[in-house]
């Protein structure tokens, strides 16, 4: 447990409504592309100086603290660990959670779409979970409330299996009775469910929080940010990025239309072009909107967008400006945010790894 003190909480992060209204956002965005200062910022050449800095963005952005030994420790959370890396629980016997979600990868998936339980590509790109259960909804869509919402979908989804039930015998035969009753009790009946696999994964990733250099620097140090990524927060900030990307997590707090200037597809070579929310809603006013993706680890997760259509991190930025905002960036800015963009990369929690499995406990006879 003790390589595991330093592992990851963040205070709460403040959930805005589901549907922070497009148009506001847009009247906001726009205020942005007019402000003088998103004119000017093109030419500002030395770094803003961090106090003034600070001032000016804190209100706008929000820390992420480190979980404690106690959380990461909590049977919940030790439970979902172990569901979460073991490749057990799915049709293939091969499929786990972190398939799609690799370590390397800062819990995302490196290659445009991932290969599930059933042998068949995903739709989508598939997104970081570090820090995602704070977010106002999740996936693409926002088509899921929770992260036990999530998890309790990806058994006949990702995990392949015909039913959420079926994934009860399949949790006995590999031995999880205990763990389930050490993690909720049995006093309210037999504590091996659905549900309660969702949630003790909803908790482990509750843990899985990566304090990054954006951090440190909000809280107090000047040298946390180079001098480049202080001039790319500016212009991220004066460009008006964080309209939709703002909040502690810079992003995942509402969901927006993609191409607010301009079919997105135009942009990113999208073919054919998703629906967006459309496609889980049916209703006229969700088309092409997706939820907002935080930007926490963003470097280290290409590619991007819902389709994973666009390979580098410069050129989303590019794309995001044109798209969004309506603005073509100058390439020092797009380097300069660019840069800025990295010091929002965390280091891979220390439990983010297959759990040893303690043996009387969680490890039960490999099939
Ligand atoms: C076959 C690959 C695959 C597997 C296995 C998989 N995922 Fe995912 N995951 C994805 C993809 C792709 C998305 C994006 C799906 C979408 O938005 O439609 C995603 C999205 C998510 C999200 C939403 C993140 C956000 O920012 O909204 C969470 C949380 C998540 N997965 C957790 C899990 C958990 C927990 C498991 C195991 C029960 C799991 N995933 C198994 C590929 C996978
Ligand atoms: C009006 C809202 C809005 C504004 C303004 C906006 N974005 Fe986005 N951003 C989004 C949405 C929505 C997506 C998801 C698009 C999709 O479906 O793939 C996104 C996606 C991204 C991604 C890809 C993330 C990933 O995980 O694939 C990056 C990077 C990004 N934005 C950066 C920026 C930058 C930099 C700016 C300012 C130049 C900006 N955004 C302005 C709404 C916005």
């Amino acid at each position: 447990m003790n390589q595991e003190r330093s592992s990851f909480p963040l205070r709460t992060v403040a959930a805005r409504p589901l549907g922070i209204a497009v148009t506001a956002l847009l009247l906001l965005a726009g205020c942005a592309v007019q402000a003088p200062e998103a004119t000017t910022s093109a030419t500002t050449s030395a770094a803003p100086d961090p106090a003034a800095l600070r001032a000016r963005v804190a209100p706008l952005l929000g820390v992420v603290q480190p979980v404690t030994a106690a959380e990461v420790a909590a049977p919940r959370a030790v439970l979902g660990r172990a569901l979460f890396w073991d490749t057990r629980l799915s049709l293939d016997g091969k499929t786990a959670c972190a398939s799609c979600h690799a370590a390397s990868d800062h819990s995302s998936d490196s290659r445009r779409f991932s290969i599930n339980a059933r042998g068949l590509p995903t739709t989508m790109q598939s997104q970081p979970v570090f820090m995602s259960m704070d977010q106002v909804a999740l996936r693409w869509y926002g088509d899921r409330t929770d992260g036990a919402h999530q998890a309790e979908r990806s058994i006949t989804g990702s995990m392949g299996l015909g039913s959420a039930a079926e994934m009860v015998p399949l949790l006995r035969r590999m031995g999880y009775e205990a763990a389930f009753a050490q993690a909720f009790g049995s006093a309210g009946g037999d504590p091996v469910t659905a549900r309660n696999y969702a949630l003790a994964l909803q908790d482990y990733q509750r843990t899985l929080r990566n304090p990054a250099p954006i951090d440190a620097f909000l809280q107090g140090d000047d040298r946390a940010l180079s001098a480049q990524q202080r001039s790319g927060l500016q212009k991220f900030v004066a460009t008006g990025c964080t309209a939709c990307h703002g909040g502690p997590l810079l992003g995942g707090q509402s969901l927006q239309k993609f191409g607010l200037t301009k079919d997105y597809w135009l942009a990113t070579g999208s073919n054919p072009p998703d629906l967006g929310r459309f496609n889980a809603t049916k209703k006229e006013e969700d088309r092409y909107v997706f939820r907002v993706p935080m930007l926490r680890n963003v470097e280290k997760t290409a590619p991007y967008f819902h389709d994973g259509s666009v390979t580098t991190l410069p050129q989303a930025v590019r794309v995001m400006a044109e798209v969004q905002l309506g603005r073509q960036l100058p390439e020092a800015d797009v380097a300069d945010i660019v840069a800025f963009l990295s010091a929002l990369t965390g280091p891979i929690p220390a439990h983010y790894a297959p759990p040893v499995f303690p043996a009387a406990q969680v490890a039960g006879a490999r099939p």
